[in-house]
């Protein structure tokens, strides 16, 4: 038996859970923050639960902390001590390695403490084991939630917990002049599927405006062609690597093969931007990438993603499919070119 803290997208822990009920019998569920976060039991030991997620890779699911010990909260400095002698008796799991805390707390938790109290306790124990603190690079990871009575805690490497940012919240820095919050997803999509988008040379951005993604190809170096029928920053237009379509992407047409790239975050219809990707399939080389964002605006996502991932499979292979932490109502798909 395990137990496990999963963490969705706010609005869409359902979805994480329901995909965690077609691939675990006799789980059993409990919410700890409505909609975001939540406790499940299955009757398997740890490793076997990490065979299975890391296999069936869940998009919904974005986070997974694994649960190895649990307290009630007394809301006092014996809270700190618990964790303090639990990351002491865990020194097996720790001595030698670069490890991280994550603290999370929800909403309305008595305990006392801020992350950065709690990290800072549990640096001095971390180094007391033998272990080197390190927020940037951990190789494994000591992850703590306090929920409305209970602390939880547990140790896991980043690809365990799906994520090296606390509860998969991954955070990047707002720059001066950014374009639009959306360049977000494609870096963290970036991230996410272990890519670099310098090694790329020919970007097409289907639906570009305002231009956060285009504005993050041709920073990397990308000649970028931009579609849309609305207008981009005037930031953009002085890059001589930039070409602008002002039209709907389903009247444009490429030579085969001219890009090794397709970015696509269309406000559409998720059929219709499928077929207009369909539609562009020959422009990309063969091998060529695809990053897509999903809208799922239907009240049935798995479903609606199903049918995505089927139709795009005639001309892709599908390497990834995650709802990133910067994706609204919406998911993203990493596909490459059969
Ligand atoms: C969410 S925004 C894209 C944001 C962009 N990725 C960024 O980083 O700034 C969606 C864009 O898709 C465009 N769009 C919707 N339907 C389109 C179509 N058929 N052809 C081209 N662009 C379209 C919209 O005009 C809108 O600017």
């Amino acid at each position: 038996m395990s137990q496990w803290i999963g963490t969705a997208n706010k609005s869409y822990a359902s979805y994480a859970m329901e995909e965690l009920r077609r691939q675990f019998e006799s789980i059993s569920i409990t919410q700890l923050s409505p909609g975001e976060a939540f406790l499940f039991e299955v009757p398997l030991e740890q490793e076997a639960v990490l065979a299975s997620i890391k296999a069936e890779q869940p998009i919904f699911l974005r986070h997974l902390q694994p649960v190895d010990v649990v307290r009630s909260i007394s809301a006092d400095a014996d809270d700190l001590d618990w964790l303090s002698d639990w990351i002491r008796l865990s020194r097996g799991k720790l001595e030698g390695k670069r490890a991280g805390v994550h603290v999370r707390k929800a909403e309305g938790s008595p305990y006392p403490y801020s992350a950065a109290d709690t990290k800072a306790v549990a640096a001095a124990m971390l180094e007391q084991c033998g272990a080197e603190p390190e927020q940037k690079h951990p190789e494994i990871l000591v992850a703590v939630y306090a929920s409305r009575d209970t602390l939880y805690a547990g140790i896991g490497t980043p690809a365990e917990m799906l994520s090296d940012w606390p509860g998969g919240a991954v955070r990047f820095q707002k720059e001066e002049g950014q374009i639009s919050r959306a360049k977000f997803k494609l870096l963290e999509a970036e991230r996410e599927f272990g890519l670099d988008y310098a090694s790329f040379r020919n970007a097409v951005d289907i639906g570009a405006a305002p231009g956060g993604w285009t504005s993050l190809l041709l920073e990397r170096g990308l000649r970028v062609t931009a579609i849309d029928p609305a207008e981009l920053h005037p930031s953009l237009l002085a890059y001589r690597t930039l070409t602008v379509l002002r039209k709907n992407a389903a009247e444009v047409s490429f030579q085969p093969g001219a890009f090794d790239l397709l970015v696509c975050d269309m406000s559409w219809s998720p059929m219709q931007m499928t077929k207009l990707v369909l539609d562009l399939v020959p422009a990309l080389q063969q091998g060529g990438t695809a990053i897509v964002t999903v809208k799922l605006m239907h009240r049935k996502p798995l479903q609606t993603i199903r049918e995505v991932k089927s139709r795009l499979s005639a001309a892709f292979d599908i390497l990834g499919a995650r709802q990133l932490f910067h994706n609204r109502e919406e998911m993203t798909l990493y596909l490459k070119k059969k």
